[in-house]
């Protein structure tokens, strides 16, 4: 047995074949609240520190050659946190958007929003559809960004299109297949994430892309999201990389 960790598993186990670089990585942004509570701070300076983990986040992303990131900036849940907590979250988004387009979009990157756009704020529905026009034809990092987000609003969204071109006579209840089902949801013409990370050491979706993470690779990080950096990419990345994964069928060493 080779006792080079290059080519080890993180259990240990043999895997002879690293993955490749994933393609698309998925971030549970969690912890601002309690970064900012260990340090007798308001949890909004938790939120305005977790923007600069997301700007470097991208940045690392793009040094790095990661095509697709998505993350999770706002649940469809969020709106039950008190008013002023929604508040800040909304004016760090617009902020955001203000502060960073004119960047991102010289640094290639397109920016995508999913999640529910109807009956919310109209001023960052504005700057969202600007920042997607803007960048619509930047191809270096793809940053996806869920924002009223939740997953299964998505799916019954998406069940309700088909169920309408069924009732058009437009399409065949035959014809709704896995496939074609991913095509109606909002991440249509993006790779499922390879790679989920969640940080701050909760174990759970909270709603989040429940489709499209059928056989992504999850990492759990124990710090919170103020404090995580490209380092943290980095090592997320060579779990990842080490990961046997099998898709239901048998790993490449057994079959050899
Ligand atoms: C993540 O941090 C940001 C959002 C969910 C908007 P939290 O605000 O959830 O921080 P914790 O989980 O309370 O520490
Ligand atoms: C998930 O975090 C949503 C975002 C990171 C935007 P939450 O903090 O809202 O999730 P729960 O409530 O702990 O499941
Ligand atoms: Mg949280």
């Amino acid at each position: 047995m080779s006792g080079d960790p290059a080519i080890r598993g993180e259990s240990g186990r043999m895997n002879e074949r690293m993955q490749p670089e994933p393609r698309h990585i998925a971030i549970i942004m969690d912890g601002n609240g309690r970064w900012a509570a260990r340090r007798g701070l308001p949890r909004a300076e938790g939120h305005r520190r977790g923007v600069e983990a997301v700007r470097s986040t991208v940045q690392a992303a793009i040094e790095l050659g990661i095509p697709y990131l998505t993350i999770f900036s706002f649940s469809s849940e969020n709106w039950s946190r008190p008013e002023t907590e929604i508040n800040d979250l909304l004016g760090l988004m617009k902020r955001f958007i203000r502060r960073d387009l004119t960047t991102l979009h010289r640094n290639g990157v397109r920016i995508r929003i999913i999640g529910d756009r109807e009956g919310r704020d109209s001023e960052i529905l504005e700057m969202i559809t600007d920042a997607e026009r803007t960048t619509k034809d930047n191809a270096r990092l793809n940053l996806i960004v869920a924002f009223n987000y939740g997953s299964r609003s998505e799916i019954a969204q998406a069940a309700r299109q088909l169920a309408m071109e069924v009732q058009k006579g437009a399409l065949a209840p035959a014809d709704i297949t896995p496939e074609r089902f991913a095509g109606a949801l909002q991440t249509a013409d993006v790779p499922d994430p390879d790679l989920l990370i969640r940080t701050s050491g909760e174990h759970r979706l909270s709603n989040f892309l429940l489709w499209q993470l059928a056989y992504a690779e999850f990492l759990f990080v124990d710090v919170f999201w103020p404090d995580f950096t490209k380092e943290h990419l980095v090592k997320a990345i060579d779990a990842y990389r080490r990961r046997d994964r099998r898709f239901g069928g048998l790993s490449e060493t057994i079959k050899a």
